[in-house]
């Protein structure tokens, strides 16, 4: 790659505490500015706060200080946040500071002088809480069209931006553009927005109604509107209008990223201002999905919003950030529960990298203490090399795709690999038997590729991979991507292995339903749930039983599922040449032999679901008393395949 890379993260208003979108966002942007890093780019990272405005003048208000003091005890949690979590931006931009200020002054006045601003009457509807205008035909049921609020009236003088003017241009510029608003539906969204005549944008607020804001320079009776100051942090932050090299080094900004609820902001609003100040686009503007509480909007009035310092109380920073970014597919919304989130630590985390590290560096000093040259192969290197080779591979194509997902995916894929290899080859019969050369091959191939995989994971886990590579005779050297497809990669053959302390510690979680563990209903009820209505009777109507389809199965192939021990992974015949795969956790009681041919009962039209990373389509049916657990069969002789009702 070897470019440059500048990435920015929306920057936060000061009126709340940060939560986990917050901290999803600009760890998100950590990530790929660390990738980026370790790829040789010359990297960028700006992150910050938006301090105007009306949202943070009334959190002043209610606490009865100027709204600067706000901002400036704000903005701490904010700060001390970033270094918990460990992020490493190389800049912090406040728009209350005067490097900002200047800009955004220079910018009004510029437009104004060539007429992309005007003044003019404006009657309309405000939203105090999206703090925008809106026309009559734009509301929804006499409400905000964006968040449902009352609107009030408005009627006065303001100055207006003329966006209008660039409707067009802009519409070409992202059919044009292909991966300039993404994901593509985003883009679609908005050309989708643009199909109506785009208004001009009204940039001012008058003093009498709002007061704190950034003076315009050509009218001392307003302030500018809080986005249209927001957006320019981007440029400001990097030199523009003060030091043109550095603003020729860094923009356009390579990433710009935002959640999918300031989209038209960013989609719209931002490229037709660069557009009238003539400046450059930025590469792309992600918009990522929303985190859930298990499937409900996070919303400081149900209670129910994640704090981040919790959950890293709860696994460690490096484990947050790595549940973050594995478990979200970018662009989609995804669901938070403390439960997904032990589950993934547990299996991910404790069970396959922990356990394998540990299994490396035991081996190792149990033969000494150095990882030795490797010796004869045995013959079983292979799988395990090519699944650290497409680890390798994936993981940079998934960042330039933005599938981080599945780079970690292919991570993980990989660390399986070695769990594998290292029992498939016994290595602790090789040094029973004295089979040396043997032995030496797995240790070296174990140390090196995990090294390997280290390196990969590290821009998500920082803390912890700093560790392993130092435990794997690494010491303090800073190894990248780069090295690992250049040749740099040092050999690990010599150097001494570190006694060292579990990675990963497993952490107690729930049991795990029987049948299909991954549609346990997810997310505890939240701290301040709100009042359920009292439950019906749980009585269900013929209808609604008919719903659920109950078929005969017979299991075909039996497995034990990888990393989890109460899973097994079942192939079965449903009938008529439906062959499935299914998931269930009945492992505890059911070894795969004793499940092999058994005709049972599964629930057929079950929402598809990937458990562990292994796909399940369907559930059995068990019956379970104390410790127990049986399989719910039919008496005597019956084809899979037949429907049970
Ligand atoms: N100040 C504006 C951005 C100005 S950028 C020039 C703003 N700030 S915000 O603090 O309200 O939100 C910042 C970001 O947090 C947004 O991108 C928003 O999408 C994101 N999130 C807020 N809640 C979220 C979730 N529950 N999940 C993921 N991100 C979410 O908007």
């Amino acid at each position: 790659m070897s470019g440059k890379y500048y990435v920015t993260t929306p920057i936060y208003y000061v009126n709340d505490r940060p939560h986990i979108g917050h901290a999803y966002t600009t760890i998100l942007a950590d990530v790929l500015a660390s990738f980026h890093r370790s790829l040789g780019d010359d990297t960028y990272f700006l992150t910050g706060t938006d301090e105007h405005g009306q949202k943070v003048e009334n959190a002043a208000a209610k606490k009865g200080i100027p709204p600067l003091q706000h901002a400036d005890e704000t903005v701490v949690r904010f700060q001390e946040l970033w270094k918990r979590l460990g992020i490493t931006n190389d800049d912090f931009i406040r728009t209350t500071q005067e490097r900002h200020i200047r800009v955004v002054q220079q910018v009004l006045q510029d437009l104004f002088d060539r007429g992309e601003i005007y003044k003019a009457d404006y009657t309309g509807w405000y939203c105090v809480g999206d703090e925008r205008y809106f026309t009559e035909k734009d509301l929804k049921e006499g409400k905000c069209p964006e968040c449902g609020r009352e609107v009030t009236p408005l009627k006065e003088s303001n100055y207006f931006f003329r966006m209008s003017k660039y409707q067009q241009w802009l519409i070409d510029y992202i059919k044009s553009h292909p991966g300039f608003i993404q994901p593509a539906f985003r883009a679609n969204e908005t050309l989708g927005f643009l199909k109506q005549p785009l208004a001009d944008l009204c940039i001012s607020r008058p003093k009498s109604r709002l007061s704190w804001g950034i003076e315009l320079p050509f009218d001392k009776d307003y302030v500018c509107y809080v986005w249209f100051d927001a957006l320019i942090n981007y440029i400001s932050a990097v030199g523009y209008l003060k030091d043109d090299k550095e603003f020729a080094r860094r923009w356009p900004a390579s990433c710009q990223l935002i959640g999918k609820d300031i989209l038209t902001t960013h989609s719209v609003y931002w490229p037709t201002m660069l557009k009238a100040m003539g400046v450059e686009m930025p590469k792309t503007i992600f918009a990522h999905g929303w985190w859930l509480t298990g499937n409900t909007k996070m919303s400081k009035s149900l209670g129910n919003v994640v704090n981040p310092m919790d959950m890293i109380d709860l696994v460690g920073v490096d484990a947050f950030r790595y549940f973050l970014m594995a478990e979200m597919t970018l662009g989609n919304d995804a669901s938070f529960t403390r439960e997904g989130l032990l589950r993934r630590y547990n299996s991910d985390l404790a069970n396959d990298l922990g356990n394998f590290l540990s299994r490396v560096v035991k081996l190792t000093l149990r033969a000494g203490g150095v990882i030795p040259a490797p010796g004869e192969s045995t013959g079983k290197e292979a799988e395990f090399d090519d699944a650290v080779a497409a680890a390798v591979g994936g993981m940079r194509s998934c960042l330039e795709e933005m599938k981080l997902d599945q780079g970690l995916a292919a991570v993980l894929a990989a660390v399986r690999a070695g769990n594998r290899y290292v029992e498939r080859c016994a290595p602790w019969t090789m040094a029973r038997n004295n089979d040396i050369s043997h032995l030496n091959t797995v240790l070296y191939t174990a140390a090196a590729n995990l090294r390997k995989l280290g390196v990969l994971l590290a821009p998500v886990m920082p803390g912890k991979m700093a560790e392993l590579l130092k435990v794997l005779g690494g010491g303090d050297e800073k190894l990248t991507i780069s090295d690992l497809t250049s040749g740099n990669f040092a050999d690990p053959a010599g150097r001494q292995v570190l006694e060292a302390g579990i990675l990963f510690p497993r952490i107690q979680d729930e049991e795990e339903p029987a049948g299909n563990p991954g549609a346990k209903p997810s997310g505890k009820a939240p701290a301040k749930a709100p009042e359920a209505p009292p439950a019906p009777a749980e009585l269900v109507t013929i209808d609604q039983f008919a719903k659920i389809k109950l078929k005969t199965a017979r299991v075909i192939e039996a497995a034990r599922l990888e990393g989890a021990d109460k899973l097994l992974k079942l192939k079965i015949d449903a009938g008529a040449g439906d062959i499935r795969p299914l998931v269930a956790g009945v492992a505890k009681y059911y070894t795969p032999e004793e499940i092999l041919g058994k005709t049972i009962v599964i629930v057929s039209n079950l929402q598809p679901a990937v458990i562990r990373g292994a796909e399940s389509r369907g559930m059995l049916l068990a019956a379970k008393f104390g410790k127990e657990l049986r399989l719910v069969t039919v008496d005597g002789d019956c084809p899979p395949g037949a429907e049970i009702g």
